[in-house]
């Protein structure tokens, strides 16, 4: 375990927002955890702890007075079965590096899951999910350790309560529990999951085609759709999607509709439909416009950005100003998907 004091979170937090925190360990084993379980209880008894993974969906509006935690869990194992691929993963591993071993060792499922920057922890948390697949499709188990008593607990994929970018972890039991392995089961057969048109129409333009496409050319067409249309944080801060997209009841729909006839939709249930948060927001006039060192992303309006030594407090106040406005005009609320440290309750 290490541990840094008044620690700078600039490269934890892909917002690029200058935030320190008073405590940050960092810790690369089950066993390694533990002891640090046990030492924040004895040194720092009355702190809070926040547990974080790559940064990529967080909001620190101050410093954060307590001791964040981080792991480096690293490492994979396999285990075939059949046409099974069981892999067990360090939850600290970066995300699209895992991506990119499995498409490179024939691991199929999680191809459409490419480029999504964070985690393996976090994804397994948040329920990470892009062109049409989710995280929860191909989790079997998460492994975690409670922080309140060090003890070890494994929660069955059913058990993990997955919806759209939520899990047990960010409901109920947050803050609980910090994830150490996560269990997938991919696949050595390969379905090309092609339901998004704008992956199609990669896929043809580049040659690849539908019918003999591989998990290599869905990887690369899903980074060129992310590449040129999500900002990177490395040029510009910022924490992909800002808002989930509103679940409504089809009547809501109905309703815009009758003003908009082209506004998307995406089936939710039979009774409700998901619309994008990008839309509403296009419609208030939002798309590429700031607000003081804070901007709506120009090409994907679901995306706040970081205009250059913004405060959390500045993105805050662009979040709260959008979502008025999309309230006033369509009498929708629609919520943050980043997690904001020190502010407005999930
Ligand atoms: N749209 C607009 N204006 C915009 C943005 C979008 O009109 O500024 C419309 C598009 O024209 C399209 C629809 O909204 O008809 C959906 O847009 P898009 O395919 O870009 O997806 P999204 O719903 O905006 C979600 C995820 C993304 C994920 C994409 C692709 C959430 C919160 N976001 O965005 O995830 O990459 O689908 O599957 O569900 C992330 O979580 O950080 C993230 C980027």
């Amino acid at each position: 375990m290490t541990e840094r004091e008044n620690y700078s979170l600039l490269h934890h937090n892909t917002f690029g927002i200058e935030a320190s925190a008073a405590h940050f360990i960092t810790y690369d084993s089950v066993a390694d955890l533990q002891s640090a379980i046990a030492y924040i209880h004895s040194s720092y008894p009355d702190k809070t702890v926040l547990h974080i993974g790559g940064g990529s969906n967080l909001l620190f509006l101050s410093d954060f007075d307590g001791v964040i935690l981080h792991s480096a869990i690293q490492g994979v194992t396999v285990k075939r079965e059949g046409s099974d691929i069981h892999l067990r993963v360090g939850a600290g591993m970066v995300w699209d590096d895992l991506v990119a071993w499995c498409v490179s060792n024939a691991y199929y499922g999680l191809e459409n899951l490419s480029w999504i920057p964070g985690e393996v922890g976090a994804a397994a948390v948040q329920n990470i999910g892009a062109y049409g697949a989710e995280a929860k499709d191909v989790i079997t188990e998460v492994e975690t350790v409670d922080l309140m008593t060090g003890a070890l607990r494994s929660f069955q994929a059913d058990e993990c309560e997955y919806a759209y970018r939520k899990s047990v972890f960010k409901t109920t039991l947050r803050g609980r529990y910090a994830v150490t392995y996560v269990h997938f089961r991919l696949s050595s057969a390969f379905v090309p999951r092609l339901d998004y048109a704008r992956v199609r129409e990669v896929l043809r333009n580049t040659g690849a085609g539908l019918a003999q496409c591989s998990a290599a050319d869905v990887r690369r067409a899903i980074i060129d759709i992310r590449r040129s249309k999500l900002p990177d944080p490395k040029e510009q801060g910022n924490a992909g999607s800002f808002f989930m997209n509103p679940v409504v009841e089809r009547a809501v729909y109905e309703r815009i509709k009758e003003r908009y006839p082209d506004v998307p939709c995406f089936v939710e249930d039979d009774h409700r439909v998901k619309i994008p948060a990008g839309w509403l927001i296009e419609r208030c006039g939002w798309k590429g416009r700031s607000l003081g060192r804070a901007a709506v992303h120009d090409r994907q309006a679901l995306v706040l950005v970081n205009k250059g030594h913004a405060t959390g407090q500045d993105i805050l106040a662009l979040c709260n100003a959008v979502r008025s406005d999309v309230f006033r005009s369509f009498g929708i609320e629609i919520q943050p998907e980043v997690n904001i440290i020190g502010g407005m309750p999930q």
